[in-house]
């Protein structure tokens, strides 16, 4: 693999713009992704040996591990019992050194999930919390009285279902959990907890980590006078997300996102910024986009970018995917830069949201858009959601149909599945194992895999597709998304087909990618095959 000027890991060429900008990180689900031990679960050390495969097969440019910390895995690891350290079910802090250093030897960045919202209850600190009320770290978890009648302070609701209040008998107080009641709120307004948060980022930083996922990042400060929340608005904006279930019932206004959350993240930036070339994503599921701006910071000086999520659900038609693209790129601030995601492990997987039919064309769509991409594991295959009738995901198991377990089933690397050497894995392999998998779609030179792949590589040696403004182009057909990537040098037109029949679309220059791999010319015209798509050099 030829060097990359444009390559996250790479030697910096952007003209000073940041690494990160142009990369793609690959998103591992550390349980669900290779089983060096045959315990049926992932762990770091079968990452670490997939490395070929994500550095020569693929050719991504960082990974984002979910976490990997200890933890009762009541969520899934999203319940850390301690910040600095490794389950031993996915290894050691040795394995941990080994992977970060292969990966930066192959020029591959490592970014790994910060959990700041919440600890699990059986952190050192929330049992020292709980032990009284007069204990030193009392203040570092939300806790407040119950109303004269008993109930809970106010009206919060946990987004994992029912209230986000627990009762604790022993000191006669409530505490605060946005999600379970085994993943308490940290109380972010006390100074302490802020130092020793930050310090699990040097932590990590000082272990080479290049950057951050960070989880529900727009949650962690809340109104200090901890007021009821209202009801939810039924005429909120048709593209805003609506919660299912109870939690849909409220306007979440006081429960997150207070306005002290800004100087907060100025602050862990300047924490990050203490390292070099360091990155820092947030998970805020804000869908007013004027609100999702402003965790860049008023002068960038907050998260290098909050996640976009606005593909997850929108990405069905022409149409949706412009409104999208041009919200965010109108809301960007100056000398910021977009990003997309379209699976992660929270969502089912792309055949359930969009029909097995849009795998192809929405990685087109993920990678020649402008932005940093973000991919989820095994969509490279076109993985299928799987079963969760095992129904592990709390979150299922509170609210019927939306368990997460099927998005995050094992990754299927042979037809036999070739996750793990136990025939029992933590959750059972997803369906179509015999077409849907790496060995099988490396042979086959018209795989989804083999899409990716080319996809990779074309993006990664495109000036334009790698940092190119871009712009809308009128196709002519409201089925067929038209855009094009240019830089001074070079201009790229991306069309993609949402409809169910082959279209002729009016392009002329050589085909870098199409979906069913034919290569040559466009000479003013190129047919699209159904659900397909074409990138094009004029
Ligand atoms: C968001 C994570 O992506 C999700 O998996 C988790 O359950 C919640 N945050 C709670 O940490």
């Amino acid at each position: 693999m030829g060097q990359n000027p444009y390559r996250y890991g790479g030697p910096r060429g952007n003209d000073g713009r940041p690494a990160w900008w142009t990369g793609v990180v690959y998103q591992i689900y550390p349980r669900s992704f290779a089983d060096s031990t045959g315990n049926g679960i992932g762990d770091l050390e079968g990452i670490r040996q997939k490395l070929p495969y994500l550095s020569e097969v693929l050719g991504v440019d960082a990974i984002w591990l979910s976490p990997f910390y200890p933890s009762p895995q009541k969520d899934f690891g999203y319940d850390v019992a301690d910040y600095v350290n490794v389950a031993s079910e996915y290894g050691t802090l040795e394995d941990f050194d080994r992977l970060v250093k292969d990966f930066h030897a192959a020029g591959i960045r490592v970014i790994v999930d910060y959990v700041p919202n919440h600890s699990s209850d059986q952190h050192p600190w929330f049992i020292e919390s709980a032990s009284s009320r007069d204990n030193d770290k009392r203040d570092w978890y939300v806790w407040a009285d119950p109303k004269s009648d008993g109930s809970e302070p106010n009206n919060w609701l946990s987004v994992f279902g029912g209230r986000a209040w627990e009762w604790h008998e022993p000191t006669g107080q409530y505490y605060l959990h946005t999600f379970l009641k085994e993943q308490p709120d940290l109380n972010w307004r006390n100074p302490d907890v802020e130092a020793a948060m930050f310090d699990v980022l040097r932590f990590w930083m000082d272990r080479g980590v290049d950057g951050f996922r960070i989880d529900v990042a727009h949650y962690l400060v809340k109104d200090p006078e901890m007021r009821d929340n209202p009801l939810a608005d039924p005429n909120a904006p048709s593209d805003h997300y609506k919660p299912m279930g109870e939690f849909g019932t409220l306007d979440h206004l006081y429960s997150k996102a207070h306005e002290d959350i800004h100087p907060l993240y100025r602050r862990l930036r300047a924490v990050t910024d203490e390292y070099e070339d360091r990155y820092t994503i947030g998970e805020a599921h804000i869908f007013d986009w004027e609100e999702w701006a402003t965790y860049f910071g008023a002068n960038l000086d907050e998260m290098h970018q909050p996640f976009n999520f606005a593909l997850l659900n929108r990405a069905s038609d022409p149409a949706s995917v412009r409104a999208v693209v041009a919200a965010q790129e109108r809301v960007l601030p100056d000398g910021a830069w977009p990003n997309y995601v379209i699976g992660n492990h929270d969502e089912p997987r792309l055949a359930k949201r969009y029909g097995v039919d849009s795998i192809r064309r929405l990685a087109v769509l993920l990678l020649t858009v402008r932005g940093t991409a973000t991919m989820y594991y095994g969509d490279e295959l076109g993985m299928l959601e799987g079963s969760s009738d095992l129904d592990l995901d709390p979150w299922g198991q509170n609210l019927e149909g939306v368990s997460r377990d099927g998005c995050r089933t094992p990754m299927q690397w042979t037809a036999e599945g070739g996750f793990s050497s136990s025939p029992k894995t933590w959750l059972p392999m997803g369906p179509d194992l015999e077409n849907r998998n790496v060995e099988a779609q490396l042979a086959d030179p018209g795989s989804v895999l083999n899409l990716y792949r080319r996809l990779l590589a074309v993006r990664r040696s495109s000036e334009a597709l790698s940092v190119g403004d871009q712009r809308d182009l009128p196709s002519g057909n409201d089925d067929v998304l038209m855009y094009e990537r240019v830089t001074a040098d070079e201009r790229v037109i991306v069309c993609v087909n949402f409809g169910r029949d082959s279209v002729a679309v009016a392009v002329s220059g050589d085909v870098l990618v199409s979906t069913d791999f034919r290569d040559g010319r466009a000479d003013g015209s190129w047919t699209i095959e159904p659900h397909g798509a074409v990138v094009v050099r004029t």
